[in-house]
C-alpha cells in the first residue's frame, strides 16, 4: 500500500465516522459522510447527512471547507447524487468548489445512477477515485442498497441466547439473558429500524412495548409490528399506549408468498429496515420462509439446561442435518460479557 493509499482510507474512515453521526435519523435515505482535505492534505471541511430533507454529507463538506477547497480533495463514503431531489445534485456543487480530486467509498446501489456521478466529475476533468473502504461503506447502508434493489426490507434478526441456545425458561421468563452493554447495542438497532416485529408470545410473557427509550426522547419510533393472529392482549399491555399517535400492527406471515407480500407492502410504506426481535417461534418462521438477510446472535456465558426451556429458533425439527441454514461474512465479537455473533443467511430469497 502506497502513502497516499494509507491517507485515503484514513480520510475515509474519518468521513465514514462522520456518517456515523445520522445513524437512526436518515431514513429513507442512506447515512453519508464526508470530509475535504485542502491542497496540503490538512482537513478543511466535515459533513454528514443529517436526515431526510437537509443538505446531503458533501454540499456540509465543502460549505464548512469554504475557499480552502479549492485544489483539494474531497472524501465521501456514498458516490455524490447526480439529479434533483429534494435538494440539487451533489455533483454540481463538487464542480462548483474547485477541488481537484474526490474520493468515493462506494458506488450508488441505484442501477439508474450507479457510476453516473463519476462520470459526470472525470469528465470535467477531476480525478475520481472509487471503492476506498468500499465493503464498509457498503454495509453501512446494507439495508438501504437492499431495499433499492429489492424492493422490500432487509431483515435483521436479533436474538439474546444462553450458551445452550435458550432464550427463555419454559415458563417464559426471559429477563435479562445479555449483559448492559448488549441491551444498549439493542437500543442502537432499534433505531436503525424502520419497523420492529416480535411473536405474539413476547408480547404476552415479556410486555414488550418496542420503542426507542434510549436517548430519552428519541425523535423517530418504529412502526411496531407483532407476529399474531389473535392480537388478544390485555387494555393495560403496554404495546397498545407506548407510541400514543401509533398504534402496533398485527400480520402473521407464514409461507414465503405470504412474507414476501408482507414485506412488499412494508417496502412501499418506506421501510428499509425490519428487525426481528424474537421469540424462537417468529425466528424460525421468517428463516424457514428465506427472509432474514442477517442474523445478529448475542450469546450469554450462561447454561440454562431443561428439555423445556425455549430455544432460539423454534419451529418443526428439520429431517436431515443438510437443511441447517449456511452464514457467511461472519463475524464474532466481544460486547460486554457476551459475544455478538453476526452473520448472512445464504438462503435468503431474491439472492443468487
Ligand atoms: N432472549 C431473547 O432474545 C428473546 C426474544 C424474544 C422473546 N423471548 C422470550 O421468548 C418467549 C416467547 O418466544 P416463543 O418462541 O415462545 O414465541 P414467539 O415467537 O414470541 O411467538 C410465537 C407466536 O407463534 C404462535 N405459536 C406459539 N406456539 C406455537 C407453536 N408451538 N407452533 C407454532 N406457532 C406457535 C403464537 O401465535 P398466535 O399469537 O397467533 O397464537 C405466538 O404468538 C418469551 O418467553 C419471551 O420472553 C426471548
Amino acid at each position: 500500500m502506497t502513502t497516499s493509499d494509507f491517507h485515503d482510507k484514513q480520510m475515509m474512515r474519518l468521513a465514514f465516522q462522520q456518517a456515523l453521526r445520522g445513524w437512526g435519523r436518515c431514513s429513507p435515505n442512506p447515512l453519508v459522510g464526508a470530509v475535504v482535505t485542502d491542497c496540503s492534505g490538512r482537513i478543511v471541511g466535515r459533513g454528514y447527512h443529517r436526515r431526510a430533507g437537509c443538505p446531503h454529507a458533501e454540499p456540509m463538506a465543502l460549505d464548512d471547507a469554504g475557499d480552502a477547497a479549492r485544489g483539494g480533495v474531497l472524501y465521501v463514503t456514498l458516490e455524490p447524487c447526480s439529479t434533483w431531489g429534494r435538494t440539487p445534485p451533489c455533483t454540481e456543487r463538487v464542480l462548483a468548489s474547485g477541488v481537484r480530486r474526490v474520493v468515493v467509498g462506494c458506488l450508488d446501489a441505484n442501477p439508474a445512477h450507479r457510476g453516473a456521478a463519476i462520470a459526470i466529475l472525470s469528465d470535467a476533468g477531476i480525478e475520481v477515485t472509487s471503492g476506498v473502504l468500499e465493503a464498509e461503506c457498503m454495509r453501512l447502508n446494507e439495508a438501504f442498497f437492499w431495499w433499492i434493489n429489492h424492493r422490500r426490507p432487509f431483515v435483521l434478526l436479533k436474538m439474546a441466547m444462553t450458551l445452550d441456545g435458550r432464550i427463555a425458561t419454559a415458563g417464559g421468563q426471559s429477563q435479562w439473558i445479555s449483559g448492559p452493554p448488549a441491551r444498549r447495542m439493542v437500543q442502537r438497532l432499534r433505531r436503525w429500524a424502520d419497523a420492529v416485529m416480535v411473536g405474539g408470545d413476547t408480547v404476552r410473557f415479556d410486555n414488550a412495548a418496542l420503542t426507542v427509550r434510549s436517548p430519552a426522547n428519541w425523535p423517530r419510533q418504529p412502526l411496531r409490528i407483532v407476529w399474531t393472529s389473535r392480537p388478544d392482549f390485555p387494555a393495560e399491555a403496554r404495546i397498545w399506549s407506548a407510541v400514543p399517535d401509533q398504534p402496533p400492527m398485527f400480520a402473521k406471515p407464514t409461507t414465503t408468498t405470504q412474507w414476501l407480500e408482507f414485506l412488499s407492502n412494508l417496502g412501499e410504506r418506506g421501510v428499509m429496515a425490519l428487525l426481528l426481535e424474537g421469540g424462537g417461534e417468529l425466528a424460525a418462521a421468517a428463516l424457514q420462509a428465506g427472509v432474514v438477510n442477517k442474523i445478529a446472535f448475542f450469546v450469554a456465558p450462561k447454561i440454562l439446561g431443561g428439555r423445556d426451556s425455549r430455544p432460539v429458533v423454534g419451529g418443526a425439527s428439520p429431517a436431515a442435518l443438510s437443511e441447517a441454514i449456511e452464514l457467511t461474512d461472519r463475524q464474532v465479537r466481544r460486547i460486554g460479557q457476551d459475544l455478538l455473533i453476526t452473520g448472512y443467511c445464504s438462503n435468503v430469497y431474491g439472492i443468487d
